[in-house]
């Protein structure tokens, strides 16, 4: 099947030179997604932002079954971030309402898929409802061993460190850990992502060469990989050309 997946691709992409990942290749484990560029979809085409938004929710279906269909064990999704929270009023509130929406329609195939869900990002500040609705599908989905599908809501990579610190700050305060116990995987740990892996991939849409806040710690080894194309407007396809550029990639981790 992977066979046939592989030859799938598209490989209409300027950037890259293949057309297929390899199937007996390596696939990354963990794939991280900004899913930019829903608002200049929808102006391109007159309709407001929230249109880009709603069919950037179809591209979150499209890619996730993308990704459980070759064995992509974590994908995350950057949904919203703690600067989101500066754009007008109804396009905020239509964000909160989407994972709602997505779960309603989803949940049953994602639970037929053995997907699990979990949420990564600040909890205090969301609205009841996106909340209650993200908990519910935690919970429903913590048993499934498939694809983990994180949506990172309010997340921001410094908020995430600055709070880390502060709860290693308290641990000291209190006496319970030494200041030369602090090491790479103490931080980790106090991460929201502290029981998954760092990403080996990350992907971008819509032009944009930033990182704009997102997993700040754990994208410190990942690949980048950004294409011109609109969230709304990306494939399976692309998704499959981003991983057969991964896979020409040599990961060195700072050696030689
Ligand atoms: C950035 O594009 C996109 C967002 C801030 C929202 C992303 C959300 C989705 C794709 C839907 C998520 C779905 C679920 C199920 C939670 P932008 O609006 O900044 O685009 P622009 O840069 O073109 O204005």
């Amino acid at each position: 099947m992977l066979e046939r997946l592989g030859k799938m691709l598209g490989g209409k992409q300027e950037d890259t030179t293949s057309t297929t990942f390899d199937d007996k290749g390596v696939i990354p484990h963990h794939i991280a997604v900004i899913m930019d560029g829903n608002g200049r979809w929808a102006k391109k085409r007159n309709l407001p932002r929230i249109a880009g938004h709603h069919q950037g929710m179809k591209t979150v279906k499209e890619i996730v079954r993308a990704a459980d269909a070759i064995g992509v064990g974590i994908l995350t999704m950057y949904a919203f971030s703690t600067e989101n929270w500066k754009r007008p009023k109804d396009e905020v509130d239509y964000l909160m309402k989407l994972p709602q929406e997505f779960l309603a329609t989803e949940l049953k195939e994602l639970m037929e898929r053995n997907v699990r869900i979990s949420m990564i990002g600040s909890r205090e500040e969301l609205p009841e409802h996106t909340l209650k609705a993200l908990l519910e599908a935690e919970q429903k989905t913590k048993n499934n061993t498939g694809l983990q599908l994180n949506f990172a809501l309010n997340y921001g990579g410094r908020v995430e460190i600055v709070k880390a610190m502060k709860e290693i700050a308290d641990l000291v305060k209190a006496g319970e850990l030494k200041p030369e116990q602090i090491d790479e995987e103490l931080i980790s740990s106090h991460l929201y992502t502290r029981e998954i892996p760092d990403p080996d991939l990350l992907i971008r849409t819509s032009g944009e060469i930033r990182v704009s806040n997102f997993m700040l710690w754990q994208l410190a080894y990942t690949e980048f990989w950004f294409t011109d194309v609109f969230w709304p407007d990306f494939k399976r396809e692309h998704f499959y050309q981003a991983i057969a550029d991964y896979q020409r990639r040599a990961r060195r981790y700072g050696a030689v």
